[in-house]
């Protein structure tokens, strides 16, 4: 049995921080919770959770959601009417891999930005807001996120966030992060929730990421936006009831999870020293500065994804992400010495496809 009282599966799984399990500590924590309707407001371990990360960020409000879909979305829905516009780096989370729920659920188009590595600055924002006109989407939100997930992995620097949330607020526009990452950015730059949070309308964060509870999100900002938010929140279908069980988790990881990002981040960068080492691999080592890693594969090795799946068969797991891409995340369940043997099997896998 693991620490997660599951049963060990064989393989190293880098394939991202979501497959993180509950520790043992943690579920007991669930087991504890004290809860009631939250849907009513009457859940005690729901209201300390947000009561907690309005501190934590410094903003007025906050509301518990199951996803950070769910938690992105409302924020939009909130915001938004129908027929206005978000700008969004091209590789944004909530554009890409939201199922078109920006679309779906708030009638909303996406003007989608070509950035750096998922970071977008005033340069690349210019001239993209449409003139208040009949004929234009209304361009409503800007949308940033923080660390960059597809992007490549990077956390802003806070006066590069400073610079652009001017810039959309001179513009009249509203603000949003998408945190889902928010403590990965935090430890990689040295600056606090409150000093980003501050800096925007509304701040989504995930629970089920790298801080590895079983599920959870949470919108912070202020209380007009937030009360439209939970209402959006019971259109998705997403107020629950008796849901302290799983905001205790989310209390668990506050309280214990976040300083061991840090070790994450340690590990992230020993393998990609190591992929640095691989003939036929190529990373920057300079861009590694969270829990996600991207290289690329050499086409003389075969696509990305024949690389991935030959390391599959060896026990470690990741992603290819587009041609000739792969990312690898480092998180809570992955120790050390995991990470000096999945950079043995690349290191193996990359030399028998030459
Ligand atoms: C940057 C980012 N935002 C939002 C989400 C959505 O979170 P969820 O899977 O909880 O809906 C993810 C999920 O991986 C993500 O990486």
């Amino acid at each position: 049995m693991s620490a997660s009282g599951s049963t060990d599966i064989d393989f190293i799984d880098l394939r991202s921080d979501t497959y993180t399990k509950p520790s043992l500590a943690m579920r007991q924590a669930m087991f504890e919770a004290e809860v009631g309707d939250d849907m009513v407001g009457e859940d005690p371990t729901v209201n300390r959770l947000e009561a907690m990360c309005c501190e934590l960020f410094g903003k007025p409000a906050a509301v518990f959601c199951c996803s950070g879909t769910q938690s992105n979305q409302a924020a939009l829905w909130a915001q938004c009417r129908s027929g206005d516009e978000i700008l969004i780096e091209q590789f944004g989370h909530l554009a890409n891999y939201e199922a078109g729920a920006p679309a779906v659920l708030s009638g909303v188009s996406i003007q989608l930005i070509s950035g750096d590595q998922g970071m977008l600055d005033v340069s690349h924002l210019e001239g993209r807001v449409r003139p208040r006109e009949q004929h234009f989407p209304q361009t409503k939100v800007l949308c940033l996120e923080n660390t960059t997930n597809i992007g490549g992995g990077r956390a802003y620097p806070l006066d590069q966030l400073q610079r652009v949330t001017d810039w959309g607020r001179d513009r009249g526009l509203r603000c949003h992060l998408d945190g889902a990452r928010i403590f990965n950015a935090c430890t990689a730059r040295g600056y606090s929730p409150a000093d980003v949070a501050t800096l925007f309308d509304t701040v989504s964060v995930c629970f089920s990421k790298g801080l590895g509870c079983p599920m959870g999100s949470i919108l912070v900002g202020d209380e007009e936006t937030i009360a439209m938010a939970r209402r959006a929140r019971k259109i998705f279908g997403g107020a629950l009831r008796q849901s302290g069980i799983v905001a205790a988790a989310a209390i668990y990881a506050l309280d214990n999870h976040i300083d061991q990002l840090a070790e994450d981040h340690r590990n992230a960068y020993r393998l990609a020293e190591r992929i640095d080492q691989v003939p036929g691999l190529r990373i920057h080592l300079a861009d590694v500065e969270t829990n996600i890693v991207f290289f690329q594969v050499d086409s003389t090795l075969g696509s990305a994804k024949e690389f991935a799946g030959r390391l599959r068969e060896q026990g470690v797991r990741m992603y290819d992400i587009g041609p000739g891409r792969m990312r690898a995340v480092t998180h809570r369940d992955v120790t050390a010495e995991m990470i000096d043997r999945a950079a043995d099997v690349i290191e193996k896998v990359a030399r028998e496809s030459c």
